[in-house]
């Protein structure tokens, strides 16, 4: 009997749709050739939903995208709706009610893809960020006081639960030792100023450490360290667990050196139930129809939602797939100078994959 796998697919704003066509092009090829089927269940979310509608995520959608095991999702964002109104209505909104609990990301310098980085060390960049999805400073925990006053007051309160850091530790821990690279495992944080949240995570940190890990050796970088090392040693790291708001930063330096957003995938994901993922590049309205976007990170999402969806061999195809077209197809990775467009992007991986399979 053939497996399907039903997935959401929220193409959403701006390129949204655009990059979410090819990489549902590819998954459809994967599917065709690793003999499962696939079943997309299409939600309108978005800016344009929410000015047609007022809606930002109906509940009914909502229990939908719950009930499936993984979504796809292009990007949320438009210039005709003031910032803050998307990310905390539709995007924080999922990760938090879906508790989505990890943000992962891996990163990766693709052979043929160009870094800014004068020199890559031979060994390359190879590793994966574990972001802690729920709580920190995107809690939204605190307040204003005498709003508009000279003595105007705004407290914004980082917010750790042992409870929150141990499964995100618990994560970084096991996806240390599956991935079975360098089997060591940063933690990155900042012990030296925030003396309450930084003991906390490093406590948890090595009592899991020593109980239940033996076999990973353990690193701590501060977090403006780390931005450094990004730099000058890439190829030193394996996995990396952090807080909410240090790994949003640490994941846009990394997603430069592995070579920008048109390669940078993420997933938010529950491992006890739901996950979603996306390109991390965001909805680039200027590049809205003009087949200039990449849709190679797009791709490299649905990669990881093969993944997550339990077919790797299917995921490890694509990726090689990818690879390929990155290499003998492709004149560079930013917007605008593929030298291909959006959709031969899609076609030329698609084509590969096939290829390989009959080959
Ligand atoms: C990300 C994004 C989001 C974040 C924004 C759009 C809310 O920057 O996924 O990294 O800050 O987490
Ligand atoms: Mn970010």
């Amino acid at each position: 009997m053939t497996t399907t796998h039903d997935v959401g697919v929220i193409g959403g704003d701006g390129t949204g749709p655009e990059v979410v066509a090819e990489a549902m092009k590819v998954m459809r090829a994967a599917a065709d050739r690793f003999g499962f089927a696939v079943r997309p269940h299409e939600f309108p979310l978005g800016g344009d939903h929410y000015l047609r509608t007022g809606e930002l995520v109906p509940d009914a959608m909502f229990s939908e995208i719950k009930r499936l095991p993984a979504t796809l999702l292009g990007a949320v964002g438009t210039p005709e709706v003031k910032p803050g109104i998307l990310e905390k209505g539709v995007l924080l909104y999922l990760r938090f009610e879906l508790d989505l609990y990890i943000n992962l990301r891996p990163v990766k310098l693709y052979p043929g893809v160009p870094c800014p980085l004068r020199e890559v060390h031979s060994d390359g960049i190879d590793f994966v960020v574990v972001r802690e999805n729920t709580e920190g400073l995107y809690v939204g925990a605190g307040g204003f006081h005498k709003k508009g006053t000279p003595d105007e007051v705004a407290v914004q309160e980082s917010i750790n639960t042992r409870k929150g850091v141990d499964r995100t530790l618990r994560y970084a821990f096991e996806a240390t030792r599956s991935r079975g690279k360098k089997k060591q495992l940063t933690l990155c944080g900042k012990t030296n100023v925030l003396t309450f949240a930084w003991d906390l995570w490093q406590r948890a940190f090595d009592e899991m450490g020593d109980a239940k890990y033996p076999d990973i050796r353990r690193e701590y970088n501060h977090v403006d360290a780390i931005t450094l090392y990004f730099v000058e040693r890439p190829h030193t790291f394996d996995v990396i667990v952090t807080d909410n708001m240090f790994g949003d930063i640490i994941t846009d330096l990394a997603a430069i050196i592995q070579g920008g957003l048109g390669v940078a995938s993420g997933g938010n994901i529950n491992p006890e139930g739901t996950a979603i993922f996306e390109p991390i590049g965001g909805s680039a309205p200027p590049w809205k129809g003009t087949g200039g976007i990449n849709p190679i990170a797009a791709i490299g999402a649905m990669k990881m939602m093969l993944d997550h969806l339990g077919e790797t061999e299917a995921g490890e195809a694509v990726e090689r797939a990818m690879i390929r077209t990155i290499q003998t197809d492709m004149t560079g990775q930013a917007a605008g100078q593929m030298g291909i467009t959006t959709t031969q992007v899609g076609d030329r991986v698609r084509d590969h994959l096939l290829a390989e399979g009959r080959a």
